[in-house]
């Protein structure tokens, strides 16, 4: 399976800290907010990612990223040129997508919970169809929303409803298998001139080829596109690892964790002038 982050967006709602650099560069606490999202690719076992970004933006996080050798996994950039909407990445990533199936995640969303790399590494073996996550919110109004019957089937989908017929949001995580590239080029534009990812859902659904797994309780799911939810992440990310003294989302002991690389290897490849609290977790890995 191949892996997506869309990291586009024109991050208005961050203005004007997004003005120079695109939001999904900025820091969440120790590590830039794109980490997160690969962090979480990586733990499903996926290992070759496309990184869609704005035309301006593509520079910096390359030299962030780099090719991905330096992890054992392979990153290819792509650019999304206005911002058309969460589904063209299907579209933009076709060929890099081929024959395979693919996972897309939104650059802004921090997942954290226990056994959640079991729980991904299941999706990506037994996914027929699409898999999407649900989490329970107190806003529902602001995201895509499922709605389910009394077995717990999603039973409809609505893109940021006025009345939501559920307090269950679609979180940005997606798993589809390679259907997902020519049911996306049937998509027309919403009312707001986006693909919508939730139009997507709704093909699969319609077809009754859509799961849908409940992130219970216990489960942090965190969309970091405002002010508030990037502090809320950061306070969040803070207090869970001063408290363990373990990173999440530290993307290099993922690499090591997953054999994805050695540690020998991989600290060859560190900057041995460099030092700071981030570099020294990694070397103690
Ligand atoms: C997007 C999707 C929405 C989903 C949300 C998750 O919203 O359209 O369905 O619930 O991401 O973060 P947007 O970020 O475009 O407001």
């Amino acid at each position: 399976m191949k892996g997506i982050v869309l990291a586009g967006g024109a991050g208005t709602r961050l203005y004007p800290a997004s003005i120079p650099i695109s939001k999904i560069l900025l820091p969440i606490y120790d590590k830039p907010m794109i980490y997160y999202p690969i962090s979480t690719l990586m733990l499903a076992g996926i290992k070759e990612i496309l990184i869609i970004t704005n035309p301006d933006d593509v520079d910096n996080f390359k030299k962030l990223l780099g090719d991905g050798s330096q992890l054992g996994i392979k990153f290819e950039y792509a650019v999304q040129y206005e911002p058309r909407g969460i589904a063209e990445a299907f579209l933009i990533g076709e060929k890099f997508i081929g024959n395979d199936s693919v996972a897309l995640i939104l650059g802004d969303n921090v997942f954290h919970g226990h056994g959640f790399g079991t729980q991904l590494k299941r999706v990506v073996a037994h996914n027929d169809g699409a898999t999407v996550f649900a989490y329970h919110v107190k806003n529902p109004k602001q995201f895509g929303v499922v709605e389910f019957d009394r077995h717990q089937k999603a039973i409809s989908l609505e893109e940021k409803p006025n009345s939501p017929r559920s307090d269950y949001a679609v979180v940005g995580l997606y798993f589809y298998d390679n259907d997902v590239i020519s049911y996306a080029k049937t998509l027309q534009p919403s009312a707001r001139g986006e693909l919508e990812i939730t139009d997507l859902n709704n093909i699969y659904l319609l077809k009754d080829r859509l799961s849908v797994e409940i992130l219970g309780r216990g489960f942090t799911w965190l969309d970091t596109g405002t002010f508030d939810t990037l502090l809320q992440a950061a306070n969040f990310v803070q207090s869970a690892e001063m408290n363990k003294g373990e990173k999440i989302a530290c993307i290099e002991e993922i690499a090591i964790n997953e054999g994805y690389i050695s540690k020998e290897e991989l600290l060859k490849r560190l900057n041995p002038n460099l030092n700071n609290e981030y570099l020294e977790y990694v070397k103690l890995v």
